[in-house]
């Protein structure tokens, strides 16, 4: 059964006289089932993406459909997140600006996520005309919460934990969103505690679902037609800790491996203190697996990294990535970096820029530390001024620039299985999809190539998209030859 059978919103239906009279005269009635509206606005990482989804597949039997304008929803959920910037000002100033519909449409205000998590009963006080704090434990409990705020006009905040893990059960999707790919939650939680994070604190304790449900929703995605499924999990590395079966995360992605109809897998985020020989080898192993790992570093110094409480060194990490271009020498390593953290110096920061040179990531998400209240770095005394920050982010980004380029580059020529996912935003006459090691790539085509992998020879590198051309049919068989395990599969 569903988690949202039963939960139906009593409002949904409301009942109408009949057109006929009974013989006995007595008034019949039928029941009119009433579609209501829900507007989400998303911040953050692909789990609050993903939560996003989950919510609306719940609130999908409870008779409310998705809409893309704020102006017609009865419902308005600002599903938030709180790992970097100044989060708490964005929800007020989204709420400021919805305010009206409140008092215009009497729309329900909701917030989800990371930030509700966290801020509790101060959100509902601060704001008068908030209806509901939906923690990040509380998502299957939306529709209850939302017949108590119809019926009753109660005020709700829900932000207890649940350790028994039901946050983890979903619905499977009847129409996917993107029928291309998916997003499926294989654990959630962090048991790291890395002194910058605030992700323990919001998202609780590593919990895996169970292999069986994964599998089962991978298989019905892939059913429905999708043909890469994006694993998801604060530290996927863990995935298993707790549960009574005998599996780890390089025995599920083996199984999940083994599903007809599906064509890649991707996962994210790897811990590199977790980082298994195990997980390595199934790079080359796992056809399906495609050649790409998000692998966030943090900081190139060991001061620092210990500082942080991440469990390695820099050349701990070094000697990592060299085994995984080992095993798979086409992959592609992305990964995260934060400058300025307390007691950063500029030897510190050297260090930070000489590993982003051996390494010469993929790509980079690079971020300027920021304090979350309640974590042990926000008591560091040892600030680095903002300007300080600021000015070695540029040059960070300049530097990673010029490597995203060249990795780029180094494409030219090559032919590419690329995933086709629609138009391009680019150009009217353009399809795009992504290679295997996650890289996006415009060339001309038709939408009825749309799920489907095709060869592309990529004739043109930019900063942060490649360009090419459908190999033509008869060229295909020998032209395929990029190091990426792929070519039968060419459609
Ligand atoms: N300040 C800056 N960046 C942070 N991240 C997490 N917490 C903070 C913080 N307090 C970054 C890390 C992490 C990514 C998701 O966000 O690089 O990998
Ligand atoms: Fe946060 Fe560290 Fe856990 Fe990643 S591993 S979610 S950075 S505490």
């Amino acid at each position: 059964m569903g988690v949202n059978q039963g939960y139906r919103s009593f409002l949904s239906y409301v009942t109408l006289p009949s057109q006929s009279f009974g013989e006995s005269g007595i008034i019949t009635h039928k029941t009119v089932v009433m579609e209501k509206r829900v507007y989400i606005e998303t911040y953050g990482c692909q789990m609050n993406e993903h939560d996003t989804e989950r919510i609306l597949r719940l609130l999908a039997g409870s008779h409310y459909l998705e809409t893309k304008d704020a102006q017609e929803a009865d419902l308005i959920l600002i599903n938030t997140c709180s790992v970097r910037e100044k989060p708490e000002h964005k929800v007020y100033s989204a709420l400021g600006r919805y305010k009206w519909l409140k008092e215009k449409r009497g729309a329900i205000i909701g917030v989800a996520g990371c930030v509700a998590q966290q801020e509790g009963d101060r959100l509902l006080d601060r704001v008068p005309y908030l209806d509901m704090v939906i923690g990040t434990h509380a998502i299957p409990m939306l529709p209850q919460l939302l017949q108590k705020i119809e019926f009753f006009g109660q005020r709700i905040c829900e932000t207890g934990f649940d350790p028994e893990g039901n946050y983890l059960k979903t619905i499977l999707p009847q129409k996917p969103l993107d029928k291309v790919k998916s997003y499926v939650t294989i654990m959630q939680g962090c048991d790291h505690f890395c002194s910058y994070c605030i992700v323990p604190y919001v998202r609780g304790r590593e919990k895996s679902r169970s292999s069986r449900e994964i599998i089962e929703e991978v298989r019905h995605l892939a059913e429905m037609g999708v043909k890469e499924i994006f694993l998801l999990g604060q530290n996927v590395n863990s995935y298993g800790k707790g549960l009574e079966e005998e599996i780890n995360f390089p025995k599920l992605l083996r199984r999940i491996n083994e599903i007809e109809g599906l064509q890649r897998i991707r996962f994210t985020t790897s811990h590199p203190k977790d980082l298994s020989e195990e997980l390595i080898q199934a790079f080359s192993k796992l056809p399906k697996l495609c050649e790409h790992i998000h692998l966030p570093f943090q900081s190139g110094s060991d001061k620092i990294l210990k500082a942080m409480h991440r469990g390695y060194t820099k050349d701990s990490y070094l000697e990592k990535i060299d085994r995984l271009k080992e095993v798979c020498p086409f992959i592609a390593v992305t990964s995260d970096v934060i400058v300025g953290f307390p007691g950063e110096e500029e030897k510190d920061f050297e260090e930070t820029l000489d590993l982003i040179r051996k390494v010469r990531f993929d790509d980079l998400f690079s971020f300027k530390y920021s304090p979350r209240k309640g974590t042990r770095a926000a008591q560091f005394t040892d600030k680095v001024e903002e300007k300080v920050k600021q000015d070695r982010l540029s040059i960070l980004q300049e530097i990673q620039g010029g490597i995203t380029l060249q990795k780029n580059q180094e494409i030219e020529g090559r032919v590419e299985e690329v995933l086709v996912e629609g138009w391009s935003k680019q150009s009217e006459k353009d399809i795009t999809g992504r290679t295997r090691t996650n890289k996006i790539v415009n060339f001309e085509g038709d939408l009825e190539l749309v799920g489907k992998l095709v060869p592309v020879q990529i004739t043109k590198a930019y900063p942060h998209s490649l360009r090419g051309e459908i190999v033509p049919t008869h060229c295909r068989l020998q032209d395929v030859d990029c190091g990426v395990k792929s070519s039968e599969i060419l459609t």
